[in-house]
């Protein structure tokens, strides 16, 4: 403590000795300094409103008193593995207020990984006709059939047993019950010992998709699982979402199966009656991806598919991605004669694709981010490794490609650990474009946006991140979207209504003095 207040005095003194002993100069190149990184600063061009200057003070307090409160108790979330932080950020108030906010759109997420499992093993579990099977890595796989039982039980898995049967003979449903939700995220109480490498943790990951993947590509688990989601994302006050979709076989009780068109005409059908049902939700649109492990000659059949789903259904499927563990796939430069064929067939195949997923800078994999641009990407998937790359970053500023940025998956897949040190900070401060996601909320335990806006606004941002940062944020989820002009302007009438009534109600919030411990204040001199 002593020693914590003794550095205080020290800083105070080298600020009083700066402002008398140096000449005015000196403050004035800082503050042109400050003020050129201000101007540059993703954000830092936006002139606010009356109303929205007052929300932005009364955030900028309870920020303030937020970060001041965890340099006292040590316990800053953003620096903590998000399992750990998630219980401190439900108390935040900060964090009660990104959850109000209208955030425009989702651009990152997967098919299967889009609602809190809760759904699945509650409701969608619960279903008739639903077999389980147990398998080896402390995993499950399920399965509807009728009238007869699957077929085959998979491999290195038990036979498959009727759900129903097996729960009436377990003295603890409950308990069973837990299980099954851990079976369904990544979430534990150790992360550091349970998963000891990435290798680990994406085969886990995966797993985890194949086990939620038979309850959800069911066709009526299917379509209901999607509603859900949406309904999930609309509560949290996101207003349309993008999802990168493999198109797996969606699977009938006779175990008839449809195809990707089929998935499609549904994901169509579900956003069309959601949307009915919610006039202030402007909808969703499907990325097909397949997984990076293929060979050039499967990517290049995908492509060929995502253009014919694309002739097919122009307004929901908006390009392709590849998808996948990036360090365990190949490069894009390796599947380069794959990504070049639409140019052969002289067709527009827009791409979205996940670059720079890693920590090995200099490999074939980091240079991903640079390939992904001269492939013209619409934009960036994580581009967590592109800081390191100053051409690449100049070519995405060029080009007007932005970055899609999930602070929670890369923490939890294990990039970074403390999301102050998140590459998106020097990605922020050059005025790169950046949009914000959850990739996989179901799997880490999160719902809709809201955490990693927490995340982001908080931690990555640091305390220049205020209200023109967040505002930035949203704005760009809709500008940068695949929507259509028309549908642009439509989607950005709806959330400038909500945001307005958000900024109404944030400013008229009264929070309790903001003690100004975070930043020094100097103004002895000038
Ligand atoms: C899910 O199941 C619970 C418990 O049975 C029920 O209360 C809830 O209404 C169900 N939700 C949906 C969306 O079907
Ligand atoms: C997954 O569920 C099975 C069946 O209840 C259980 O034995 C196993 O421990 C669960 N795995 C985890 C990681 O909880
Ligand atoms: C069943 O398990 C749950 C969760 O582990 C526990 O809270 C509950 O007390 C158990 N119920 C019985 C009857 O043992
Ligand atoms: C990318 O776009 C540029 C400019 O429109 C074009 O010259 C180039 O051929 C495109 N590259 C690919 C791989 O599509
Ligand atoms: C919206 O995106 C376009 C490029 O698609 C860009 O030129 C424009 O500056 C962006 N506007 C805002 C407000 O970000
Ligand atoms: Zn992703």
């Amino acid at each position: 403590m002593t020693q914590v207040t003794q550095m205080g005095w020290q800083v105070i003194l080298i600020f009083s000795w700066v402002s008398l002993c140096f000449p005015l100069p000196f403050q004035n190149d800082r503050n042109s300094l400050i003020e050129e990184e201000n101007a540059r600063r993703m954000g830092g061009n936006l002139v606010l409103g009356k109303t929205e200057v007052e929300a932005n003070k009364k955030l900028m307090q309870l920020k303030k008193m937020e970060v001041a409160k965890a340099m006292q108790t040590g316990l800053f979330p953003p620096s903590i593995h998000f399992f750990k932080a998630k219980p401190l950020i439900d108390q935040s108030a900060v964090f009660s207020i990104l959850k109000k906010m209208p955030k425009g759109g989702a651009l990152h997420l997967h098919d299967y990984a889009i609602l809190s499992v809760n759904w699945l093993v509650y409701n969608a579990s619960y279903l008739p006709d639903c077999y389980i099977s147990f398998c080896s890595l402390w995993t499950v796989q399920f399965k509807f059939s009728s009238p007869l039982p699957p077929m085959e039980a998979p491999p290195g898995c038990t036979e498959w047993v009727l759900l129903k049967t097996y729960r009436k003979n377990l003295n603890n449903v409950t308990q069973f019950d837990n299980s099954l939700l851990r079976n369904l995220t990544l979430v534990t109480d150790s992360p550091e010992v349970m998963y000891p490498s990435q290798a680990s943790i994406w085969e886990k990951f995966e797993s985890i998709f194949i086990a939620a993947g038979g309850l959800i590509s069911y066709a009526p688990v299917f379509k209901a699982y999607f509603y859900q989601a949406l309904l999930e994302f609309y509560e949290d006050n996101v207003q349309y979402i993008e999802i990168r979709a493999l198109l797996l076989p969606v699977y009938e009780l006779d175990g008839s199966t449809h195809d990707k068109f089929w998935s499609v005409a549904a994901y169509e059908e579900v956003t069309k009656q959601f949307v009915k049902d919610h006039p202030d939700f402007v909808g969703a649109k499907i990325i097909y991806s397949t997984h990076r492990k293929q060979n050039v000659h499967q990517i290049k059949k995908a492509v060929s598919t995502a253009i014919a789903l694309r002739t097919k259904f122009p307004k929901t499927v908006a390009g392709f991605d590849l998808v996948g563990w990036e360090d365990g796939g190949h490069s894009l430069l390796e599947l380069k004669d794959a990504l070049t064929f639409p140019q052969v067939l002289k067709e527009k195949l827009p791409y979205f694709f996940h670059a720079g997923e890693t920590d090995w800078a200099g490999t074939s994999v980091d240079k991903n981010v640079l390939d992904a641009l001269l492939l013209n990407t619409s934009r960036i998937g994580h581009g967590f490794a592109l800081a390191k790359h100053l051409a690449a970053r100049n070519l995405a500023l060029k080009m007007d490609t932005p970055i899609e940025v999930c602070p929670i998956s890369n923490q939890v897949l294990m990039l970074v650990s403390d999301l102050r040190n998140h590459p998106a900070a020097i990605l922020m401060s050059e005025g790169q474009r950046i949009v914000v996601a959850s990739d996989d909320p179901s799997i880490f335990g999160v719902k809709g946006v809201s955490y990693d806006f927490y995340e982001m606004f908080m931690g990555v941002g640091g305390m220049d991140a205020d209200l023109r940062t967040l505002k930035q944020l949203a704005l760009n989820s809709l500008n940068y979207s695949t929507l259509l002009p028309k549908e642009r302007d439509e989607a950005l009438k709806i959330w400038q209504k909500k945001w307005d009534r958000f900024v109404a109600e944030v400013s008229g919030v009264i929070p309790k003095v903001a003690q100004d411990i975070v930043e020094p204040v100097d103004n002895s001199c000038y």
